[in-house]
């Protein structure tokens, strides 16, 4: 349980103890490692992806009572159309089912239930799923959960360059406006703080085109355990890791 009158929160099964008033801002995860999970136990892939929902539901209840202000969620790359197409389906009904259950709860807990990423490019009844599920909760104040889905880190970056170039077209911008703050509102995440700690379970150590402008200084954490292993203790330790870094951002200390 949290205590809420202790700046420290103690994972008792070991010596982890997060300090309460150092909670990363914006933290966003690569789920990955669900088909794996399925194969070592003899189960279709779309079955690691079912107990993958699973995972999340856990973990953006223990980050929304952390005090984490966003959690970004990479559930479809621009590159997972290349999946056979039953898989794609099913990870399509997990997100409609997702939402649809978890809405009640997600909003009782005050959580803004966001996207980033192409959604016209998703079946229309996700995209109708997620534009209800965030005009229906835009107005909650605890955390923002970004579904990242048929997000891309370059498509994003492309799709900002289109807007800018229309905005100087119309002569909303000149050239003298454009640095790296104007740029990053050009970016799905625009009015987010830059991601502090970037998590991926299952072994894999690189990005996969997940949030290519925003990760300048975020801080990574790696796990061998598959996502639908995943539990808040790893969420803890990731945590109390990332707090025990020294961030510099480039200067000295
Ligand atoms: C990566 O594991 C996982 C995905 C591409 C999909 C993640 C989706 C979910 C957890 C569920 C659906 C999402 C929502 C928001 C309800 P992988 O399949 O690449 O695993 P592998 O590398 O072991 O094959």
């Amino acid at each position: 349980m949290l205590n809420f009158f202790s700046a420290k929160k103690k994972d008792r099964s070991e010596n982890i103890e997060i300090d309460m008033s150092r909670i990363p801002k914006h933290i966003a995860i690569i789920m990955d490692g669900n088909g794996r999970w399925a194969k070592e136990k003899k189960l279709p892939r779309t079955m690691g992806h079912k107990a993958g929902v699973e995972t999340i539901r856990g973990i953006v209840k223990e980050a929304s009572a952390l005090g984490v202000k966003y959690l970004t969620l990479y559930a479809f790359s621009t590159e997972n159309w290349k999946r056979p197409s039953d898989e794609v389906n099913a990870l399509m009904n997990l997100l409609i089912q997702y939402l649809r259950k978890e809405f009640k709860e997600l909003n009782s807990n005050n959580v803004i239930i966001n996207h980033i990423g192409e959604i016209s490019k998703l079946p229309s009844a996700c995209q109708k799923e997620l534009i209800d599920a965030y005009n229906n909760t835009k107005n909650n104040t605890g955390l923002t959960l970004n579904l990242a889905l048929n997000y891309g880190g370059r498509n994003e970056i492309v799709r900002a360059f289109k807007l800018m170039y229309e905005d100087i077209k119309s002569n909303k911008l000149n050239e003298e406006c454009i640095n790296e703050n104007l740029i990053s509102k050009y970016m799905y995440t625009n009015s987010m703080p830059d991601p502090d700690l970037i998590i991926r379970p299952s072994g894999e150590q690189r990005l996969s085109n997940f949030l290519l402008w925003q990760c300048a200084y975020s801080e990574f954490w790696y796990s061998n355990i598959k996502w639908p292993d995943f539990t808040k203790k790893d969420l803890h330790r990731a945590i109390y890791d990332y707090q025990n870094r020294d961030r510099r951002f480039g200067g000295v200390k």
